[in-house]
C-alpha cells in the first residue's frame, strides 16, 4: 500500500511545524523551500522537536522512522507536488508571491489535488484567482497557529469559489493531525483569531504609546490577571514582529479599521523582531533562543484589564454579528488558537457588558472611531443581559454566583442585602464576606451548590490554602473522617466542627493510565498519565503524574508539585516520581 502524500511549500517557521505535524501523522511529506540550507536548517528544527514530543511520551514511532517520511525538494514546487492528494503552502505573507506558487502547484499537482494557504491574512478568494478555473473549488484557507506542533487549532477558510467536499477533506485531515477545525464562514481579512489579536495588540501598543502602561504592565496583566500564557509583547516577540506588521498591514489595506501604533512599528523598522533578532520587546540570550523573560507579577495591578481587552471583544461581537462564525466557534478558535483560557464573549460575560460598552466609549472618545461600540453589545446592555452577573449575556448562566449568594442572604436576613464583598476569586473559588454577618460564602464548584459558614476562620483558611497553592484536605474533629477534596461540614456527622490539614507531600502510585484529553473541554490537549497515588494522610489521590508512563511502577514513591506558571488561576497539582 503506497503512503498518502502531501507537500509542504515553505520551510520556514510554520512549513517546517506543518510538515512534522504530516509525517507524525504517518504521511508521507514533500517539503520544499528555495534554498538548500533552509530545508537542511527545517529538517534539523524537526528533528529537535520529535525529539521532545518522544520525551513526553506522545510519540509511538522512533524520532528517525518519522523524519524519514520527509522528502526535501530544492526550489522545486512542481517536484514537490506531484502524485500528492494535499498541498500546503506557507511562504512568505506576499500575495504575489503565494499567486506564482498557486500557479505552478496548480500546473503539476494531480487534478483532484487540493490546493490549501497557511496565510494568516490574504484573501483566499484573489489566491484562488491563480489557478485555473476548475481547480478553484478545491482552493481553501488551512491556518495552522505558531507553533503548530503545540497549538491545537487550525482555522479553516472558505474563499468565494471553495466547495463544501474541500472544507470537508481539509476537516478531516485536520482531524488526522490530532488538531481541532474551526470553519470561518467568510474570507474576511486575519479570519477570526488573527482580527481579534490584532485589535489586543492594537490596544497594548496604544496603552504604551499614550504613556498608560509599559509593556512589562501590559504583560503582566495579560497573563496573571487574565491568564493568557503569553502577555501580548511576550507573543509579538515569540511570533516575529515582521510578521505581525506584515499580518497588520495586510489586513489595513483590506479595509480593516485603525491606525497603525508607532511602538510597534518602530520595532519592525528598528528590525528588533524579537525572539528571531535575539531583541524585540525583551531581549534574548541569542537569535532564535527563546527565554521566558521576567515579568513581575505585582505590576498586574497597575492597568485595567477591561481597557485592555474591550476592543479584542468588540471584534469577536463583530464576527456574530456578520455570520463569520458561531458563538461557541468563535470563543473555541481563541482558546484553542491562542491558548486563552476563556474565549473573548466569555470574557466579555464575565467582565460585564456594560463595563465593556463603556470601555470602548472612552477609547471612541480618544478618537479610537473603530472601537466604537458593536450594536450588538449595545443591544445586550440594552436588554439588561450583562453577563455572568445578570445571568445572561452572549451566554445563559443558569445563575450568577454573586445573584445566589446574595438571594440565600436576604433569605435569610428577611432583607435586602446591598453588596457584597468579593474576598477572592483568582483561585476559581469565589468567596464573598457579607458584610452583615462577616459571613464567609462560596460556591463549591465540584458539587455546584452554595456553601456558606459563619465560622470566618476555617474559610478563611481554606482559602489561604488555595492562595498557597497547597493540596488541603479536612478532618471532622468528632468522627475523625478524613476528607480529600475538603468539606466545610463533616459529611458523616453532619459538623461544621473540622479541622484544616495540608496533605503530605510524598505518596505512592497505585496505579495508573493514559488518557486522551480532548481539546473542546481542556484547553491542553493530548494524551495524559493520570494515576491514583495513595496518600499517608489515608485517602487516594486521582492527579496527573508527570512521567513517561513505561518509567512508572506500582508502589514507587512520588511526590507532589504545585504548578502555578501561568498564574493563580491555574494551579495545577500533579505528581513526579519522587
Ligand atoms: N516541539 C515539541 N515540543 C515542544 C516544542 C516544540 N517546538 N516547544 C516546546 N515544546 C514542549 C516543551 O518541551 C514543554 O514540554 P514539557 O511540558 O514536557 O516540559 C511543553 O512543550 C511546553 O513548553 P514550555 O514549557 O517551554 O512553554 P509553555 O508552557 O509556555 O508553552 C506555548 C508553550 C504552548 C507556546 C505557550 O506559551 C502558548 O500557548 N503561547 C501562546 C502561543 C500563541 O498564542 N500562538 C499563536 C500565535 S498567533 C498565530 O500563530 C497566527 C498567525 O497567523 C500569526
Ligand atoms: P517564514 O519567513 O519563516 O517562512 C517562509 C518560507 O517560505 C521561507 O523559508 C522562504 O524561503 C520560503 N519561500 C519563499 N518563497 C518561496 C517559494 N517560491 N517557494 C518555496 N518556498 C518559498 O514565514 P512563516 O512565519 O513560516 O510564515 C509563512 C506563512 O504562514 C505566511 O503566510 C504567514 O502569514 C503564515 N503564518 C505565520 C505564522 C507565524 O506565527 N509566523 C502563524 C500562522 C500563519
Amino acid at each position: 500500500m503506497t503512503m498518502p502524500r502531501v507537500a509542504v511549500i515553505g520551510a520556514g517557521t510554520m512549513g517546517h511545524g506543518i510538515a512534522e505535524l504530516f509525517a507524525i501523522a504517518g504521511y508521507e511529506v514533500h517539503l520544499t523551500d528555495i534554498l538548500q540550507e533552509i530545508l537542511d536548517k527545517a529538517l534539523k528544527s524537526i528533528e529537535e522537536s520529535l525529539k521532545k514530543v518522544k520525551e513526553r511520551g506522545l510519540l509511538k514511532e522512533d524520532v528517525s522512522a518519522v523524519l524519514s517520511r520527509i522528502k526535501p525538494f530544492v526550489n522545486d514546487v512542481c517536484g514537490a507536488v506531484g502524485g500528492v492528494e494535499l498541498v500546503v503552502e506557507a511562504v512568505v505573507e506576499d500575495i504575489e508571491v503565494k499567486k506564482r506558487v498557486f500557479a505552478e502547484a496548480d500546473r503539476c499537482a494531480p487534478p483532484e489535488a487540493v490546493l490549501a494557504t497557511n496565510t494568516s491574512s490574504l484573501p483566499i478568494t484573489e489566491i484562488a484567482e491563480a489557478v485555473r478555473p476548475d481547480r478553484r473549488p478545491k482552493v481553501v484557507g488551512m491556518h495552522f497557529f505558531n507553533p503548530p506542533v503545540l497549538m491545537p487549532l487550525v482555522e479553516i477558510v472558505k474563499g468565494k469559489y471553495t466547495n463544501d467536499e474541500t472544507v470537508k477533506k481539509v476537516v478531516d485531515y485536520t482531524k488526522k493531525l490530532g488538531k481541532e477545525p474551526v470553519v470561518v464562514n467568510k474570507d474576511v481579512p486575519g479570519f477570526i483569531v488573527n482580527r481579534i489579536l490584532a485589535r489586543l495588540n492594537d490596544s497594548a501598543c496604544w496603552l504604551v504609546a499614550r504613556g498608560l502602561a509599559t509593556p512589562e504592565t501590559v504583560d503582566a496583566v495579560a497573563m496573571y490577571k487574565v491568564g493568557l500564557p503569553m502577555g501580548v509583547f511576550l507573543l509579538l516577540d515569540f511570533v516575529g514582529i515582521d510578521v505581525a506588521c506584515f499580518v497588520a498591514e495586510a489586513m489595513r489595506k483590506r479595509g480593516f479599521g485603525g491606525g497603525s501604533c508607532p511602538v510597534i512599528a518602530e520595532k519592525c523598522q528598528q528590525k528588533k523582531y524579537g525572539v528571531k533578532a535575539g531583541e524585540g520587546f525583551y531581549k534574548y540570550p541569542a537569535p532564535g533562543k527563546f527565554t521566558r523573560p521576567n515579568i513581575p507579577k505585582e505590576l498586574s495591578d497597575k492597568l485595567d484589564p477591561v481597557a485592555l481587552f474591550a476592543p479584542a471583544v468588540n471584534e469577536a461581537a463583530y464576527l456574530l454579528r456578520d455570520g463569520v462564525a458561531t458563538r461557541e466557534d468563535i470563543d473555541k478558535a481563541v482558546k484553542l488558537g491562542l491558548n486563552w483560557p476563556k474565549g473573548p464573549l466569555e470574557l466579555a460575560d464575565e467582565m460585564g457588558i456594560d463595563t465593556v460598552v463603556k470601555a470602548l466609549e472612552e477609547w471612541t472618545s480618544m478618537g479610537f472611531k473603530e472601537l466604537a461600540p458593536d450594536p450588538l453589545l449595545l443591544q445586550l446592555a440594552k436588554e439588561g443581559k450583562l453577563g455572568r452577573k445578570t445571568g445572561e449575556g452572549f451566554y445563559k448562566y443558569a445563575k450568577s454566583v454573586v445573584i445566589a449568594v446574595t438571594e440565600t442572604l436576604e433569605k435569610l436576613y428577611g432583607e435586602p442585602i446591598k453588596q457584597l464583598e468579593s474576598l477572592i476569586t483568582a483561585t476559581g473559588v469565589p468567596v464573598y464576606r457579607d458584610p452583615r454577618s462577616g459571613a464567609l460564602l462560596w460556591v463549591d464548584v465540584r458539587e455546584m451548590r452554595l456553601r456558606f459558614t459563619l465560622s470566618v476562620n476555617k474559610l478563611e483558611k481554606f482559602v489561604e490554602g488555595l492562595q498557597r497553592g497547597r493540596l488541603m484536605y479536612t478532618q471532622c474533629r468528632r468522627c475523625g473522617a478524613k476528607y480529600f477534596p475538603p468539606q466545610v461540614d463533616c459529611p458523616r456527622c453532619k459538623t461544621s466542627d473540622v479541622e484544616w490539614r495540608e496533605t503530605s507531600t510524598e505518596g505512592e502510585l497505585i496505579t495508573w493510565t493514559v488518557i486522551n484529553v480532548k481539546p473542546a473541554s481542556f484547553s491542553h490537549h493530548g494524551d495524559y498519565v493520570v494515576g491514583i497515588v495513595k496518600m499517608p494522610d489515608g485517602f487516594n489521590v486521582t492527579a496527573w503524574i508527570d512521567a513517561d508512563p513505561k518509567a512508572l511502577k506500582p508502589g514507587m514513591k512520588v511526590r507532589l508539585v504545585v504548578d502555578r506558571r501561568l498564574g493563580e488561576n491555574y494551579i495545577t497539582y500533579w505528581f513526579k516520581p519522587a
